[in-house]
């Protein structure tokens, strides 16, 4: 006869008194307690006194042994902790022997009564609940260790047997119950028993259920723990497992209830990870243990209502537990304890934060480069809203234009955690919490045309493709999973695809980044949305889309913003798209008008306010990325990390002057004068191009005792107001005053526009003349040049590229009369041209002086002078060369490391690549639109000459200005320059890809086109 149908004891209150009286010396009122197999007396007034337990005939010496040890040992760990101790007769004995009515030998114990009420009457507040975790917590770190030879017992309340519960199946009658203890079941033999067996055990209480678990008054805190009568050794995590399987039973939100237990629990005996991964599935099969042992008792003590008393709960619970996702229950767990959401969550959160420049656009011109507007999603009383609420197919497309319009937007786009009205479906009642909506948008919306294609960020394979047909669903939506390093998986989904898109993509296909997933679906085929694209991430790998929320519960936003993180890094947005920072570019404007100098020039009709930089790109305040053509200073890319990085860490250790020896000052000049070709060896570092020209001034007057100057028309080489004088670009312009006596101006070698009567290979000496004539000026005024300077590829002046043998031929004829020669590499060098490190080598010279700044730093404030030894040596005239910033270690260390990338990278050959590329797509372009007059470049130094008309070459520099405007409109950054600004200029990174090229081409081309049409 086993325990549980042994009958009781049957001791009379009569009896009772006189055995409590006898052995423990107890009296007062007497109650009877409800107890499962023995019979409990509660001796006392006021919930004060003492229990007497007469235990089961049938129960084992052995087992009474070990509860009595098992509380005396808590007592010793845990003084404190409110458990019931163990009282010794008059004898000295816990467990004196007393005869029962028909001569059955029973033990009794008396232990204290504690004071409470039970758990199951009580409210379960959060702090409740927090204080039972940590009840339990403490009691299971007092039993750890605690062992036993009575604790190794066998009983189908040990959740380690839960599995027997198949066996009681057939007690159930109602196919819909045996159904959900059958997945439960399943799930225990297929995933949970074989890991549990390798969890840590104990010696643990095993029914922390709520009648057994008293609270104090208050009904704030967990008073005392009563019932050791199931008491084993078995899986630690058991413990709190049934303690949730009873205290959660009339939750609203039940895994919130258990995360609140788990979390307090943790802190006083923290669990391991696959302890809590157990923990849903041990919560569910304490339940089926419980439902299914009370259906196979029922027929035979039908009478014991303590049995069944929670069994209806019970089921419900089960019911609701049964329509929760596990991957949703378990990282509910995970979370409660500090674990990570899911194994790896956090890694791919921060994978794809590192590595979002390396991911493939998801359309075909990136995301962030588009005119993106916010679909207000979140304001009920919207058009647009209120059309999609009525599902009104046609009035939402109509709201979505005339938004789409009136913000001159291409695509929309709906954030994550959007709090939205629209979800009023009965899909979208909660599946955690009881009467809730779920509202908060988990996925990333993309509105854009149907039919757009949309393309994988990332390599991966498709774990499930499905067609939802059903209003308001997916229509046709693909799971695909990502592993981008061994060990780091997750998964993304994209619903509201077109149908057509399911028969050309099947589950096990692989992607290559940047392959086409499929198309966007119109209403008809996604559900009746406007068309668009829900992209969602989900932190674990998964090959069922079933489960996974497109929308969730609000009370779970921060675990959702864990699980399935907002896919702004995977599809390509910026940051700044969410996050607007600072002032508005209109006050901007409004503030530089008063507190800057007005000669200040901004660019573009619509001023841009830029806020970061990342390789080719520059970000703008609302998150748009603009690509990059323009600027030359960012060379190896905007905000290039090793630049950063070294910048930052030089700066951190020493930022001195010149007259302090240093290593990167000299290391520096070594590497800076071997690229140079000839004697070209000596270096003076300064800030910027102005200071290096000012310098190159001095050097040549004292070095040949001359001060005349021969440049070429159009020039600039710097603000200086000595600089002014030799710079035609702005003397004879707006606000100049004109050529100073000692400036010769020679003619700028433009073959575009050389007298038609010139032979083209005698273009280079036909110019070169000009220069000799300035010469034979200077000689007829009584004096000798001191230099002539040149651009090397005169920029300013309109991106104009000398003819062969011009270089050679000028300096000839300076040096001949006694002049030094000077580039100006400000522009151009640094390997820009591709095929050579400076642009003067294309010319085969080598000049006395070359100056250089722009890209040398990548943006870092530096400037270089390089000479030869001679030049050098006559200029140590005794005045000391003192420049406070000038030849820092930082600057130094900065240069050196955008000298050794333009190598490492081989950043020369992108350069000559990708400018032939642009090339052959522009020559193609002129074919099509007649105002391009001259396409000119060389690596990715370019330019395009506008003209109004091929014969005239009449300079068109209203339409020069359209295009760069328009251009910027579609997020591409080019600028104008020439005398006439009519002359479209690109110096892209030199990190352009054809992928880059290929954007910027196609939006010259557009532009050209808008502006042919528009003329
Ligand atoms: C050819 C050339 N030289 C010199 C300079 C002056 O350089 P910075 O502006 O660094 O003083 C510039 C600037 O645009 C330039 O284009």
């Amino acid at each position: 006869m086993s325990i549980i149908n042994h009958p009781g004891p049957e001791i009379s209150e009569a009896m009772a008194r006189e055995i409590a009286e006898r052995h423990f010396g107890l009296n007062g009122p007497i109650s009877r307690l409800a107890s499962e197999r023995d019979q409990n007396f509660h001796f006392g007034e006021n919930g004060k006194g003492a229990v007497l337990k007469i235990v089961n005939a049938a129960e084992p010496e052995q087992a009474l042994r070990f509860q009595v040890a098992m509380i005396g040992h808590i007592k010793r760990i845990d003084p404190d902790l409110a458990v019931p101790p163990v009282r010794l007769s008059r004898s000295g004995e816990e467990l004196p022997v007393i005869e029962g009515s028909k001569g059955e030998r029973h033990l009794i114990r008396a232990v204290d009564y504690l004071e409470g009420s039970p758990l199951a009457e009580k409210p379960k507040s959060p702090a409740l609940l927090r204080s039972f975790g940590s009840f339990l917590g403490r009691l299971d770190r007092a039993l750890r260790s605690f062992g036993h030879a009575g604790a190794h017992r066998d009983l189908d309340w040990d959740l380690r047997k839960a599995g027997r519960s198949r066996a009681r199946l057939a007690a159930l009658h109602d196919p819909e119950e045996r159904g959900i203890c059958e997945y439960f079941i399943d799930r225990f033999e297929r995933i949970v028993e074989p890991q549990l067996m390798k969890q840590r055990a104990s010696v643990i209480h095993n029914d922390p259920n709520d009648w057994n678990v008293l609270v104090s008054d208050d009904g704030n805190e967990i008073s005392g723990l009563i019932d050791f009568g199931d008491a084993l050794h078995t899986a630690l995590i058991a413990e709190i497992a049934i303690a949730a399987a009873y205290a959660i039973l009339d939750a609203d939100d039940p895994l919130g209830a258990v995360g609140h237990m788990l979390k307090a629990y943790h802190q006083e005996l923290p669990l391991q990870e696959e302890e809590v991964d157990l923990l849903f599935d041990l919560i569910a099969m304490r339940l089926v243990t419980s439902v299914t042992i009370s259906a196979e008792r029922r027929p035979r003590i039908a009478d014991n209502p303590y049995l069944s008393i929670s069994e209806k709960p019970a089921w419900d619970m089960l019911r609701r537990l049964r329509r929760i996702d596990p991957h949703i229950a378990k990282a509910i767990l995970r979370d409660a304890c500090g674990f990570e959401v899911a194994p790896g969550a956090r890694k791919a959160s921060a994978w794809l934060a590192t590595n979002r420049k390396s991911l493939v656009p998801i359309l075909r011109r990136p995301l962030s480069n588009h005119r993106i507007l916010h679909v207000p999603f979140d304001e009920p009383s919207h058009p647009l809203v209120k059309a999609a609420a009525a599902m009104d197919v046609d009035a939402c497309e109509r709201a979505w234009q005339a938004l789409r319009q009136a913000e001159n937007a291409e695509l929309g786009i709906g954030p994550w955690g959007e709090e939205r009205a629209v979800y009023a479906g009965q899909m979208f009642q909660s599946k955690l919490i009881r009467d809730i909506r779920r509202t908060r948008h988990l996925g990333l919306d993309i509105f854009a045309e149907a039919g757009t294609e949309v393309l994988t960020p990332l390599a991966g394979r498709v774990t499930d493709v499905r067609i939802e047909r059903e209003p308001l669903g997916y229509g046709c939506v693909v799971l695909i999973e990502h592993e981008p390093e061994p060990g780091l998986s997750f998964s993304s989904l994209w619903g509201h695809l077109s149908h057509e898109t399911a028969k050309h993509i099947h589950e096990g296909q692989t992607l290559q980044a940047g392959e086409r997933i499929g198309t966007l679906g119109d209403a008809k085929d996604n559900g009746g949305w406007l068309p668009h694209l829900h992209l969602q991430l989900v932190a674990y790998a998964s090959d069922d889309i079933e489960p996974i929320p497109g929308v969730g519960e609000d009370a779970y936003l921060d675990l959702w913003a864990k699980l399935y993180p907002p896919a702004y890094d995977f599809a390509g947005l910026t940051p700044e798209t969410f996050h607007r920072d600072g002032k508005d570019g209109n006050e901007i404007v409004a503030i530089r008008t008063q507190k800057l100098l007005p000669n200040l020039s901004i660019s573009f009709r619509k001023p841009l306010k830029m806020v970061r930089g990342e390789g080719a790109w520059l970000i703008a305040d609302d998150g748009r990325a603009y690509l990059d053509c323009f600027n030359n200073v960012a060379h190896l890319g905007h905000a290039h990390p090793e630049i950063v990085e070294v910048l930052a860490r030089e700066a951190s250790r020493l930022n001195t002057n010149t007259r302090y020896l240093h290593d990167n000052i000299v290391n520096y000049a070594e590497a800076l004068g071997a690229t140079l070709p000839g004697d070209l060896k000596v270096a003076t570092f300064v800030c910027t191009g102005s200071e290096a020209n000012d310098l190159m001034l001095r050097m040549v007057r004292t070095k040949t005792g001359q001060n005349d100057m021969v440049v070429v028309d159009w020039a600039y080489h710097g603000h200086g107001a000595e600089l002014i004088d030799i710079s035609p670009y702005k003397y004879k312009r707006a606000g100049g005053q004109g050529r100073k006596p000692h400036v010769w101006e020679s003619a700028l070698p433009d073959s575009y526009r050389a007298p038609p009567d010139w032979p083209v290979k005698e273009y280079g000496r036909r110019f070169a003349e000009s220069v000799a004539r300035q010469v034979e000026a200077i000689r007829k005024a009584g004096k000798r040049p001191a230099a002539f300077i040149a651009e090397s590829i005169p920029s300013c002046a309109g991106q104009i590229f000398f003819p062969p043998h011009y270089l050679e031929e000028a300096y000839r004829i300076i040096r001949d009369a006694g002049g030094l020669c000077v580039a100006d590499e400000v522009q151009v060098g640094f390997g820009r041209v591709g095929s050579h490190m400076w642009a003067f080598e294309t010319q085969g010279v080598i000049p006395d002086i070359v100056t250089m700044g722009k890209p040398i730093g990548n943006g870092h404030p530096l400037a270089a002078l390089v000479t030869t030894p001679d030049v050098a040596k006559a200029f140590n005239n005794g005045m000391e060369y003192f420049n406070t910033f000038g030849g820092n270690p930082v600057s130094c260390a900065v240069g050196l490391k955008v000298l050794e990338i333009i190598e490492r990278d081989h950043l020369r050959d992108n350069a000559k690549e990708i400018g032939d590329y642009l090339m052959g797509r522009f020559c193609a372009m002129q074919q099509r639109h007649e105002f391009i007059g001259d396409v000119r470049g060389m690596g990715l130094f370019l330019g395009l000459d506008l003209v109004t008309d091929r014969s005239s070459k009449a300079h068109a520099t209203e339409l020069a200005n359209l295009i760069v405007n328009l251009a910027r409109e579609e997020g591409v950054l080019i600028g104008t320059d020439g005398p006439h600004d009519n002359v479209v200029k690109m110096r892209p990174a030199m990190i352009f890809s054809r992928y880059h090229a290929d954007l910027l081409c196609d939006v010259l081309d557009y532009a050209f086109a808008k502006a042919a049409a528009a003329a």
